[in-house]
């Protein structure tokens, strides 16, 4: 059975089946509506329930408070129809991008590569091709566990059937640890996608400042990749953060398109270097060597961040100390359900 479900203010009219959240069966519908987690930990994706009745899910009480229930907000991606009903969303018009609906996709592992001691890298050949905008992410299928983890997609190469993945293990976790100690070469995998509204805004022809850290270096790959193949003559800095030089992966492969681009600017940071004697490079994090780098002053950038919460927040102090603002800064945060009792400030909108 399936209810009317309208979408104002684009006055749109959808059928979302019993059981299926409000955001699925939007974005399935090619209807973005604004969304990060998925799983109701960051409260990006509230709306205002104007009419209907709804569930409201796995909605975490820090995301959505007791009296925000009170008032009719749910939050999207976890709230289910019981009626017919009609919500508010804020919709911010994006010139960059591209409506592309979320599908679910079979797939074969093709190859698992060892990045780090804590990275793996996850090659899937899909059936069919997966359009995405370089820098959204999947949902992977955990079998087995009945639930699906989110992977920035990592991919670079341009073609669209081989998506790679690559997943740092959360001690005890129940979608990585599946990824790094069973999933085999060969077994077949769901995933659906594409998520997310993490993609370089072309059209600003603004200087790009890429910071990433931990397994935060999967979009800001599949970016830069794709900037420097479509000859981006702008200038494109990437700051990338580990905590050691052997768990800097793809390290070679941005020194060598920094040597090839001269727009191009890698700056590698490790957090601690005392194994690495010969290490010349930051030593610091991420948002440490960023300042030092800029000489403080991040004007003129368009600033995208992706990585862990904390790396994040780090990050955000040091641009807009150095005079760079909310209007110009994108993020991605991995956010897990160890994150979820952060409550944010209500000051900032959208990063
Ligand atoms: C948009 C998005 C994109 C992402 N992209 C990537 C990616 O490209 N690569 C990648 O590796 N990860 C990525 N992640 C994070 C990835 O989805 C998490 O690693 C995953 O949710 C953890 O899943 P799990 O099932 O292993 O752990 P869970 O079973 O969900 O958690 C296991 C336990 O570990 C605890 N835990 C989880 N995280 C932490 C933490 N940071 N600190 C302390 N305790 C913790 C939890 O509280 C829980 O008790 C992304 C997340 C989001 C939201
Ligand atoms: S996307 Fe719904 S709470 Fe994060």
């Amino acid at each position: 059975m399936a209810y009317e479900l309208t979408i104002e203010p684009l006055g749109v009219t959808i059928d979302v089946e019993e059981g299926q959240n409000i955001l699925d069966a939007a974005l399935r519908n090619g209807i973005y509506l604004p969304h990060a987690c998925c799983h109701g930990l960051c409260a990006t994706c509230k709306i205002q329930v104007v009419d209907g009745d709804i569930e409201h899910g796995d909605a975490s009480p820090f995301a959505l408070m007791d009296f925000e229930r009170d008032e009719g907000k749910a939050l999207a991606c976890c709230a289910t129809l019981c009626s017919d009903a009609t919500l508010e969303a804020e919709i911010d018009e994006e010139p960059d991008a591209e409506t592309i609906p979320v599908r679910d996709l079979l797939g074969s592992v093709v190859a698992l590569e060892q990045l780090t001691p804590t990275v793996k890298g996850v090659f899937i050949r899909l059936d069919e091709p997966l359009r995405f905008q370089a820098g959204q992410y999947v949902n992977l299928h955990i079998p087995g566990a009945g639930c699906t983890r989110a992977f920035s997609i990592a991919s670079h190469g341009g073609d669209p059937t081989l998506i790679e993945l690559n997943v740092r293990i959360v001690p005890g976790g129940v979608g990585t640890t599946y990824v790094h100690e069973k999933l085999a070469v060969g077994e077949r995998v769901t995933i659906s996608g594409p998520y997310g509204r993490f993609f370089v805004r072309k059209s600003a022809r603004a200087p790009m400042l890429f910071m990433a850290g931990g397994s935060g270096l999967s979009s800001p790959r599949a970016m830069i990749h794709e900037l420097l193949r479509e000859d981006c003559t702008l200038p494109i800095t990437l700051v990338y953060g580990q905590r050691s030089r052997q768990e800097l992966y793809y390290h070679d492969e941005f020194l060598e398109l920094a040597r090839r681009h001269p727009n191009f600017t890698y700056v590698p940071a490790l957090s601690d270097a005392s194994g690495d004697a010969g290490w010349d490079g930051y030593l610091g994090f991420v948002h440490e060597a960023a300042r030092e780098h800029f000489d403080n002053d991040f004007r003129g950038h368009k600033a995208y961040l992706c990585g862990p919460p904390p790396m994040i927040e780090a990050c955000l102090a040091a641009l807009m100390q150095g005079q760079l603002y909310e209007r110009d800064i994108y993020t991605e945060k991995f956010i897990s359900a160890a994150d979820a009792q952060q409550v944010r400030s209500p000051l900032f909108k959208r990063v």
